[in-house]
């Protein structure tokens, strides 16, 4: 049976893929901050929830002693800046913040996971469109844009190590879904988004590593 890790499970895009997870077999670690939100409602032996801040340390490492071996980690959990409407606008404390939750936090997880990532293991990157320098035509979304960008290089940047550890990188735009960062007038439902990100990484493989796609396999220019 494979092992998986996903950050941010309790709700959103986290939570389908911890349930389309344990539909395709996987062991699944499904990690939450503060609340086990729609976790609590799944019955399943394969499910093993733990509470886990991204952005601490000790936590972390306290999932990770629990896990063995790990075939796929999906760095999910994620947030949105302030919907700043101008530059004079952005708050510098939450940006900060932001860089820290969606562009450093998923690095210090992959850092963690190193020692126990299988050989053929799959490192998710949940990026974003917005993460594209070359789709920046409306701007805004200052620090979302940024930490989603800064996502993409530290990514890319960690490649070459990962190629020799045997592990691909897989960098995915989930598209744009209903969820509470999405809103209700995206176009998509968690579980379209989640079932395309489910084709992606059944199709990873070494040659692939380093892609960055949307959820339905369409190439995302940097
Ligand atoms: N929805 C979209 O249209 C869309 C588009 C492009 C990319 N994305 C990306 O997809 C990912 C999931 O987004 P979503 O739409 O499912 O958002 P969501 O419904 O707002 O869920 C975000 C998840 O991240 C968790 N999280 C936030 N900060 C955390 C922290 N410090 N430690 C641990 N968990 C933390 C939240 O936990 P709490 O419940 O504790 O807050 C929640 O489980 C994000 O990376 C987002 O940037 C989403």
């Amino acid at each position: 049976m494979k092992t998986a890790l996903v950050t941010g499970a309790n709700r959103g895009i986290g939570l389908e893929l911890t349930l389309q997870l344990l539909d395709s077999g996987y062991d699944v670690h499904a990690t939450y901050r503060s609340s086990k939100g729609g976790l609590e409602e799944i019955q399943n032996s394969a499910l093993n929830i733990h509470q886990m801040d991204v952005r601490n340390k000790e936590e972390i490492s306290t999932v990770i002693k629990s896990i063995s071996s790990l075939d796929l980690l999906i760095n999910n959990a994620g947030i949105a800046d302030g919907h700043w409407q101008s530059i004079s606008e952005i708050d510098m404390e939450h940006a900060l913040e932001v860089l820290n939750v969606n562009a450093v936090s998923p690095v210090l997880v992959t850092q963690q996971v190193l020692p126990i990532l299988s050989n053929q293991s799959t490192i998710v990157m949940i990026s974003s469109l917005m993460g594209s320098i070359s789709d920046c035509r409306s701007g805004r979304s200052y620090a979302y844009r940024a930490s989603k960008t800064a996502l993409n290089m530290f990514s890319m940047a960690m490649k070459n190590e990962l190629d020799g550890m045997g592990s691909s990188l897989l960098i995915i735009h989930p598209g744009w879904v209903k969820t509470d960062m999405g809103g209700p007038n995206a176009p998509l439902s968690t579980d379209e988004s989640v079932r395309g990100i489910m084709q992606r990484i059944t199709e990873q493989n070494m040659s692939m590593s380093g892609r960055y796609v949307q959820f339905d396999g369409t190439p995302v220019e940097w």
